[in-house]
């Protein structure tokens, strides 16, 4: 089949990818773990034919210009490796704003590797497609799966034991909510590769956040598996103030929050004051995550919708992980 089309939700980190220890193989320094969240999806069609000169890529209607995030390149990557030289026209399309910190190179990546290997001819299985993806950007090699999944690390220099992998599935423990809260829908100034290359290259605290993620990760994959809310979001949080450190202690400070982040910041902290369960994550952007049950989904929501600043707000689920499907976009 010449021609697919494949889905792929964002993931959100619970204990961050910040740092390549290989940057042409894409291996992290250290290994990670996030929750696929359905409501935020990219679709991707792609078709090989001959009567395509070069590869053209459009995404969200708009013609993808070449930038570090090589996507051309990938798709040359998957060719090779399918043994074919026709060009492709990929046709993508997001339904949340890109660039934003809101993880949409996860599911853009994603839905790009599972879609266009599938119309190379190649039949890969889930763990192959998760280190071809995780070659085109990082942490989307953990959109491959759905529910909680964890990249693995790795210690071969070829990459080959550097993939993700389920810790379990979204029915594991579906009352988990993410609520992503939108403050800014711009492409945001440092991107997330350039960002983690200069905070590798000149942050002196850098050494500490490797070291320190080991116990992260291991507390949230257990926290995961015994469904222990505290345990995973407080160790969430915590993780995602250490990577900020990192990035606001190098030279030239990265500082992605605004005063609409501080703002969340501060009412998801005077919500614990107030006895409900809510903890916040963020990624390389100024938009804020912010973490609880089901329970308190409605009421924590509302209160973040009222804050100033605050554009709008999705709120996700576990979601499933990449899929297939017959209905094409073009
Ligand atoms: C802060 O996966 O976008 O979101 O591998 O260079 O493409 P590249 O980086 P990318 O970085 C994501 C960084 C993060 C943390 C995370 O998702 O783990």
């Amino acid at each position: 089949m010449a021609k697919a089309t494949a889905t792929a939700n964002a993931n959100i980190a619970l204990v961050k990818y910040w740092g390549k220890r290989n940057k042409d193989l894409i291996l992290p320094y250290n290994g990670n773990a996030s929750m696929t969240c359905d409501g935020m999806t990219t679709t991707t069609t792609v078709e090989f034919s001959d009567k395509y000169k070069e590869h053209t890529v459009v995404i969200n209607d708009e013609e993808f210009k070449k930038d570090e995030k090589d996507i051309h390149g990938h798709i040359d990557r998957i060719c090779k490796l399918a043994g074919i030289d026709e060009k492709a026209r990929v046709v993508s399309e997001s339904n949340f704003p890109v660039a934003a910190g809101l993880a949409s190179s996860a599911s853009g990546f994603a839905a790009l590797t599972v879609a266009t290997a599938k119309a190379a001819g190649l039949d890969l299985d889930k763990k192959e497609l998760s280190i071809l993806t995780r070659q085109g950007s990082g942490s989307a090699c953990r959109s491959i799966f759905g529910g909680f999944v964890q990249w693995h690390r790795g210690q071969k220099e070829d990459g080959s034991d550097s993939y993700a992998e389920s810790i379990a599935d979204k029915n594991h423990w579906p009352d988990f909510r993410m609520v992503t809260t939108i403050v800014e829908v711009k492409k945001k100034p440092v991107s997330s590769r350039g960002g983690m290359a200069q905070t590798v290259a000149t942050c002196p605290f850098y050494k500490d956040w490797v070291e320190t993620a080991k116990e992260d990760l291991k507390n949230v994959i257990d926290g995961i598996k015994e469904r222990g809310f505290e345990k995973v979001a407080s160790t969430a949080e915590f993780n995602c103030l250490k990577m900020h450190a990192t990035m606001i202690t190098t030279k030239p400070s990265i500082i992605y929050w605004i005063p609409a982040t501080m703002e969340i910041i501060h009412a998801v902290r005077q919500m614990r004051e107030e006895g409900l369960h809510a903890y916040f994550t963020m990624d390389a952007g100024p938009n804020v995550k912010v973490m609880c049950l089901k329970e308190q989904e409605n009421e924590i929501n509302k209160s973040l919708q009222e804050l100033e600043g605050v554009i709008k707000t999705i709120v996700c689920r576990p979601g499933d992980g990449t899929k297939i499907i017959e209905k094409h976009l073009f």
